[in-house]
Formats: structure tokens, C-alpha cells, sequence
């Protein structure tokens, strides 16, 4: 009856204010709580959204409102972040643990509450708080407005694929034990495609199919949620023509091996043309340097309809660990559509150049196991959390919780990417800000060091699109790279991966006032302080001011 109301009312206003309905309000529960799950053979509880691995899909169109109640009915502090969502006038609704808000306490809950301007596509949500998002993930979708058209031929249905990462033991555990020794983290035992390993001798474990239809074409989303591991994704036998990534519509291009850091997503164009049975779907990570990786394949299954029963599965192979060639090739083609009604705005002119030296190093530990304990950093700075929320304090003036100092350089400059040690691989601590004029543009060359060893970063930025202008390897040439800058249709997204031994630019405009974090999304990296935040100021007219925060915002 209620609904049927609803629905009259709705057809009333329509008729009446066309525009009022063009946008909706979406509600969603999310009730954190534990799961008994079973995969490598091995049970474990895990803590979930809705008792689901991965989460419930958010589904919602260009310009709706997103309101999300989110309850927290487990024995850890929760927040969720939606990665990639702009968040315009909305950062308390951000999520990053101590960075917009404090966390919501076994028992509490709290309302996030933002709308989705001027994005659409693939993104994804996950805890941000320690490593639970390990198990806390899911899709958002975010569908063009009503009567807009996708900027490629329309497909005939659409599915998500979720790609994580496993562990046998509790993360939490694992990521307890490697702060307390000060050594790295065990790496994973498998990957999860949808929440599955793929068939494991003696396991009842079947893995993901995807089912199609001869004929038809599928639009693909698909979101590295892993925590620690960049992907390649390969469907046997059929190739997929990518139309967007981070919910920034692409040029469209072909490829046979989509490639993607956590927290990535690409959003694919699959056409079922080929002979009706079987196919493998495969993940396996991405490693060019001497850094330990769970090396596990994850597989799924493409299933035509009609596929007779033990037909054999056509198989295929992902690149080798190592290819870094193969990821380069993926990324060198990947270009904003830059249409008339999607146009790249690129800023042309920079009012901060920032030079960021992004890697890894060793701090002494008096407890740690070496006496030792690998840290990472941004400049030298190995970002120290606070215990309050660093947009509380920047809204109420509360001083003594952070800098804006964050230096806009390497205090002092080195050849980075050299092959021998610099003799002191040690960083220092500081909970540091950079603060930014509102609607100021920023430039940063995120340059990858090879202290301890050169590793690929892919670096996420809170609060803002960015563009790619360039990559390279090697140290940044101040006077002959910027030469090489595409200005006009580069990539727009949100998160970006820093060559091995190289670096990458991007450009932003600081249009959204709050605080935003920027962080390796590697999250033993995070852990270990490759992390900053910068510090928007209000601007000057009418809505360009970071609205008080919600009544129900968690407390410390
Ligand atoms: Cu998806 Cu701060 O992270």
C-alpha cells in the first residue's frame, strides 16, 4: 500500500515538476557483522556488510543522494569510504578513520550521506579503518542520469566483478603481528573473483561463473579490491573493449588484458561471439621488483548458455609476474573521451608544483624483532594517525592535532632512483597537512624511490579526480619532461600507479574544501606511513564552505 502510494505521488510530481524527479533518493543498510566463511578449505570468521563477501552493490544514478546507515554490530571500530566518489561539500560523509571522522564504535551507527555529481561508472566501497576492508567491500554503480545515454553502443546486461585478496588466518592477526615485529606482512593465499578462489583439489569450492548468452554484449565492472596486490584480469578467448576506468568515460579500445591497482576499477564492453561452451576467467598479480607476492592464480568461469554438461573449458594465460611491459601497454592507452559532453578539464596553469618522493625505509624499533621496523613515507614524512579526526580539528580550530607544514619537496633532494643505498634510510614522523586556497590547482610528481627497493605505488587521492599527464622512469626532469605532458585528453581517475624506479605527474583542482588523504593504496604501505592529507579552505562564494558536520558523527 505504502509503496503503491509512493509510486502515485511520484507519477503526480512528475507530471507536474518534470525536473523534481529527475534525481532519487537512495537508502541503503549497511549492518557490519561477523560470518563464518569457508574457502582453501579453512574456516574462518570474517566481518561483513550484511553477512555478504563481497558487500551488497550501491546502485544509484548521476545526481542522486546516497544515504547509507551504516551499523556497526561487531567487536571493531568501523568506517567505510567510498573510493572514487567526489564528495563535493560532503567530506564528513568521506569515511577514512581519524583522517574525516572518528570511528563508529561496536554499537553505534552512523548516516553517510552524499550525492553523486558529475561522475559515472564503476566505483567501490570499502572499510578504511586498519585492514578490514580485506572482507568489507563492494561496488557502487553509478548509472548515467535517467535519458542519458552511455557514450558506447548500449549493452544488453551488466555485471560486477569483484577481484580480492584471501587470507587463511585473521587479517587482523596479520596485520597485528606485523606491526609488533616490525617485519612485513604475510602475503595472501589466494585471489577472489566475486568472493571465490576458483576449484581447489579437495575443497568443495566450484568458483564464480559468469553466464552469457551467444550474442549478446555484457558491460563488465570490474574493481580490484584486493588490499595489497595490482591485477591482471583475462577472459579466454574474447577480447574486451574498455569504455571507462575510476568512473571517467575512456576513448575505447580493445585489449585481452585488463591491468588494475587496488582500488582501480575498469569498465569493459564484452561481446559473447564465440563458440558456445567454456571459458577461463584469470587473475594473477603484477610484481617487477624483489618484493614477496602471493602468486596464486584466481580463476572463474565464462558459461555460455547451452554449454553441455563437462565440456572442457577453454583455458588462457596471464602475462608473467613480472610483465612490466604488458601493464605499461594497458595504462599507455588509456585516454579521457574528452567529448563535448564529456570534456577533459585539464588545469592548464599550476599554483603549487609539488615534488613528492614516495618509497619505503627502516626506522629503529626497540620491540621490533630486528630492532628494526620497516616504515614508508612522502618527503621523509611518515604520516603518524592522530586520535582525532583530522577535519574536526581543521572545522573547530582545535590546535595541537596537525601541521600544515607537509613539505612540497624532498627536504633534501637525492638522486632517487639510484641503484646503491643512500647511507640513511631513515624517516622522520609527523602528523603534516598541505593546505590549499580553494579552487587552487596542484600539480605532483609522485616519484617513486629505490631505498630498500623500488617498488610501483599505486597512489590514491581523496576528494578529486585527477589527470595523468605523464609517466617515465628514471628521476623527473623538471626541464625536459614536462614536455612530454599531455594536457589534452589524459586519463582522469583516482587512483595511479608509480612506475618501479620511475614517476608519474598528475594534475587537480582543489574545487572541494575539506580534508583529503592521499595514500599509497597499497595497504601495507599505508600502514607502514605512505600517507599525507591535504587541507582545502572554504572559498569565498556561495557554496564553496564544508557545511557543519552531521549531529550523529562519531566521537573518539
Ligand atoms: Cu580506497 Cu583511502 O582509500
Amino acid at each position: 500500500m505504502a509503496l503503491l502510494v509512493r509510486a502515485m505521488l511520484v507519477v503526480l510530481v512528475a507530471s507536474v515538476f518534470p525536473a523534481l524527479v529527475e534525481s532519487a533518493v537512495r537508502n541503503y543498510n549497511f549492518t557490519v557483522v561477523m560470518k563464518n566463511t569457508t574457502k582453501l578449505c579453512s574456516t574462518k570468521s570474517i566481518v561483513t556488510i550484511n553477512g555478504k563477501f563481497p558487500g551488497p552493490t550501491l546502485y544509484a544514478r548521476e545526481d542522486d543522494n546516497v544515504i547509507v546507515r551504516v551499523t556497526n554490530h561487531v567487536q571493531y571500530n568501523v568506517t567505510i569510504h567510498w573510493h572514487g566518489v567526489r564528495q563535493l561539500l560532503t567530506g564528513w560523509s568521506d569515511g577514512p578513520s581519524y583522517i574525516t571522522q572518528c570511528p563508529i564504535q561496536p554499537g553505534q551507527d552512523f548516516v553517510y550521506n552524499f550525492t553523486l555529481t558529475g561522475q559515472r561508472g564503476t566505483l567501490l566501497w570499502h572499510a578504511h579503518i586498519s585492514w578490514l576492508r580485506a572482507t568489507v567491500n563492494g561496488a557502487i554503480v553509478i548509472l548515467p542520469k535517467r535519458g542519458v545515454p552511455y557514450p558506447f553502443p548500449k549493452p544488453d546486461k551488466e555485471k560486477v566483478i569483484v577481484l580480492g585478496e584471501w587470507w587463511k588466518a585473521d587479517v587482523e592477526a596479520v596485520v597485528n603481528q606485523a606491526i609488533q615485529t616490525g617485519l612485513p606482512p604475510n602475503i595472501s593465499d589466494a585471489h577472489t573473483i566475486n568472493g571465490h578462489t576458483g576449484p581447489v583439489t579437495n575443497c568443495s569450492s566450484q568458483g564464480f561463473t559468469l553466464h552469457v548468452e551467444s550474442g549478446k554484449t555484457y558491460l563488465l565492472r570490474i574493481i580490484n579490491a584486493a588490499v595489497n596486490d595490482e591485477l591482471f584480469f583475462k577472459i579466454a578467448g574474447h577480447n574486451l573493449t574498455i569504455v571507462e576506468v575510476d568512473a571517467s568515460y575512456t576513448k575505447p579500445f580493445e585489449t585481452d588484458t585488463v591491468f588494475m591497482g587496488p582500488g582501480q576499477t575498469t569498465t569493459a564492453l564484452l561481446t559473447a561471439d564465440q563458440r558456445i561452451g567454456k571459458y577461463l576467467i584469470a587473475i594473477s598479480p603484477f610484481m617487477d621488483t624483489v618484493v614477496a607476492v602471493d602468486n596464486v592464480t584466481g580463476i572463474a568461469f565464462l558459461r555460455y548458455k547451452g554449454t553441455v554438461a563437462f565440456s572442457p573449458t577453454t583455458l588462457t594465460n596471464t602475462p608473467p609476474m613480472n610483465a612490466t611491459a604488458v601493464t605499461n601497454t594497458f595504462l599507455d592507452r588509456l585516454r579521457s573521451l574528452n567529448s563535448k559532453n564529456y570534456p577533459a578539464k585539464v588545469p592548464l596553469t599550476v599554483d603549487h608544483s609539488l615534488l613528492f618522493a614516495i618509497g619505503v625505509g627502516i626506522n629503529p624499533c626497540a620491540t621490533c624483532v630486528n630492532g628494526s621496523k620497516s616504515v614508508a613515507a612522502i618527503n621523509n614524512v611518515s604520516f603518524v594517525m592522530p586520535t582525532t579526526g583530522l577535519l574536526q580539528a581543521h572545522y573547530y580550530n582545535i590546535s595541537g592535532v596537525f601541521t600544515d607544514d607537509f613539505p612540497p619537496k624532498p627536504p633534501t633532494p637525492f638522486n632517487y632512483t639510484s641503484s646503491t643505498q643512500p647511507s640513511n634510510l631513515q624517516t622522520t614522523n609527523g602528523t603534516r597537512l598541505y593546505r590549499l586556497a580553494y579552487n587552487s590547482t596542484v600539480q605532483i610528481v609522485l616519484q617513486g624511490t629505490t631505498i630498500i627497493a623500488p617498488e610501483n605505488h599505486p597512489t590514491h587521492l581523496h576528494g578529486f579526480n585527477f589527470f595523468a599527464v605523464a609517466k617515465g622512469l628514471g628521476n623527473f626532469d623538471p626541464n625536459k619532461d614536462p614536455e612530454k605532458f599531455n594536457l589534452v585528453d589524459p586519463v582522469e581517475r583516482n587512483t595511479i600507479g608509480v612506475p618501479t624506479g620511475g614517476w608519474t605527474a598528475i594534475r587537480f583542482r582543489a574545487d572541494n574544501p575539506g580534508v583529503w588523504f592521499l595514500h599509497c593504496h597499497l595497504e601495507v604501505h599505508t600502514t607502514w606511513g605512505l600517507k599525507m592529507a591535504f587541507v582545502v579552505d572554504n572559498g569565498k562564494g556561495p557554496n564553496e564552505s564544508l557545511p557543519p558536520p552531521p549531529s550523529d558523527l562519531p566521537k573518539c
